[in-house]
């Protein structure tokens, strides 16, 4: 990982890892004020929020959020009808909201979080380089994105500029930053998976020319791209690639994600069934791609009963299947197991790529903590809706980041979670980019 991040900021397509600049070389301290939205699109919602901030020392006074589903019509059409739906519910909530507003007249800004690759072509703008996760709007890639959402919020008539534009891993370090200076990196686990970090500007290469100024830079990894021979990749993750509609793309996302992991749990199972006796004649049930959803395979790999009643339940009301066996139902978590620990010691492994990368993995012996013979803390921003709901997948990521580092250096590298940071995180940095300030 630590490798191919080099090569990535050497070059524009030097490593499957994009490592993409981001344009944002500060981070909210604090003295932010105002009222701020953020609008932060994922996969398959998106989410609105409005943050009023009190400056020095008062810090976030009030935040509200609403979430809404994405149609999935609009997850394949057109990005102008993607964008005038996004436009129209935020406009609903303005004014729902609008009267907590000291000065109406004032141009809103907002932080947009789009969790996409994408190239920046500044702070507050970038052209889409293309879609993961399964949405796939043809028309949106090779645009500039905030101008296709400012231009949906003027057709609606609303008052708003997009004051900067970021990855949800951005937002998420940025929150980090806000309530613990030490953090140097975020990780989003949730529908895909992500990193980014604050990188030296001089070791950003490939950006010579392009940036002057010395001190660090946010740099977005889009690590979910990473490929490597040194993965261990099995039959069942090759499978899953050649029959995905983005082969032989994110390679790292499919071994990791919330979007994946229940499908590499039911491609191994059916496979059992099929080759044994173990599910007697039930192999059928486990045919159909993405069945079993990763929160399913989540709840099943944490029953604690003795007979394991819930593995039994959701075998029988998700899949259709009746009557599993004990033994059978041992293994199903048994695969749960393997596939949730192995994706936690790649996200650990990722972890520890980033600080090897930035000199604070310990691995040149130098102590260079505040105290003697300290090692410097590192904090970790992590988010996202499968490390925050499958706690024995935060278990597995912890312990292998202490096997891996030992425990004396694991000791002062923290994963912290801040909950909806990508948004947060994002309101925050539209303040602190804000042309009122
Ligand atoms: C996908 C996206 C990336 C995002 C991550 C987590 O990997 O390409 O931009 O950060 O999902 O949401």
């Amino acid at each position: 990982m630590a490798v191919e991040m080099q090569a990535g900021l050497a070059s524009d397509g030097g490593s499957k890892l994009k490592m993409l600049l981001t344009f944002v070389d500060s981070l909210p301290d604090g003295q932010e004020m105002g009222i701020y939205y953020s609008l932060d699109l994922g996969a398959t919602n998106f989410r609105v929020l409005q943050l009023e901030l009190g400056g020095r020392n008062s810090m976030i006074l009030r935040h509200k959020v609403e979430s809404h589903p994405i149609p999935r019509y609009l997850m394949t059409g057109k990005i102008e009808d993607l964008f005038d739906f996004i436009a129209m519910t935020l406009q609903s909530i303005i004014d729902k909201n609008g009267v907590a507003e000291h000065n109406p007249d004032l141009r809103r800004e907002l932080g947009f979080t789009f969790s996409f690759p994408v190239r920046q072509t500044s702070a507050s703008s970038g052209i889409l380089i293309r879609w993961t996760k399964g949405i796939s709007i043809e028309n949106a890639i090779g645009k500039d994105v905030t101008q296709c959402l400012e231009e949906a919020m003027s057709r609606r008539g609303l008052n708003m500029r997009v004051a900067v534009l970021v990855n949800d891993t951005v937002g998420s370090l940025a929150l980090g930053h806000y309530h613990d200076e030490d953090t140097v990196a975020a990780v989003v686990i949730g529908t895909g998976t992500n990193a980014c970090y604050v990188e030296l500007r001089e070791a950003i290469i490939k950006s010579r020319g392009l940036l002057t100024n010395s001190g660090g830079m946010v740099v977005n990894m889009e690590w979910g791209s990473f490929l490597s021979s040194h993965l261990p990749r099995t039959s069942y993750d090759i499978a899953l690639d050649d029959e995905s509609p983005n082969r032989n793309e994110q390679g790292f996302e499919k071994m990791i994600s919330g979007m994946y992991l229940g499908e590499i749990v039911r491609r191994v199972l059916y496979r059992m069934a099929r080759e044994s006796d173990i599910f007697g004649d039930a192999a059928h049930f486990m045919s159909a791609p993405f069945s079993l959803r990763t929160p399913l395979m989540a709840a099943m790999h944490e029953d604690d009963s003795p007979d394991l009643k819930e593995v039994a339940k959701i075998l029988r009301e998700n899949l259709g299947m009746q009557d599993v066996p004990l033994r059978a139902r041992r293994m199903v978590v048994r695969v749960c197991d393997i596939v949730a620990r192995r994706a936690a010691r790649l996200v650990a492994a990722g972890i520890v790529g980033i600080l090897k990368k930035i000199g604070r993995d310990g691995s040149d012996g130098v102590a260079t903590g505040r105290t003697k013979g300290e090692f410097r803390r590192s904090v970790i921003a992590v988010e996202g809706g499968l490390y925050a709901s499958y706690e024995l997948f935060r278990e597995y990521l912890k312990e292998a980041v202490a096997e891996i580092l030992g425990e004396e250096v694991a000791r002062n590298v923290v994963l912290r979670t801040f909950e909806d940071g990508s948004g947060i995180g994002a309101a925050l940095l539209a303040a602190s980019h804000s042309s009122n300030r």
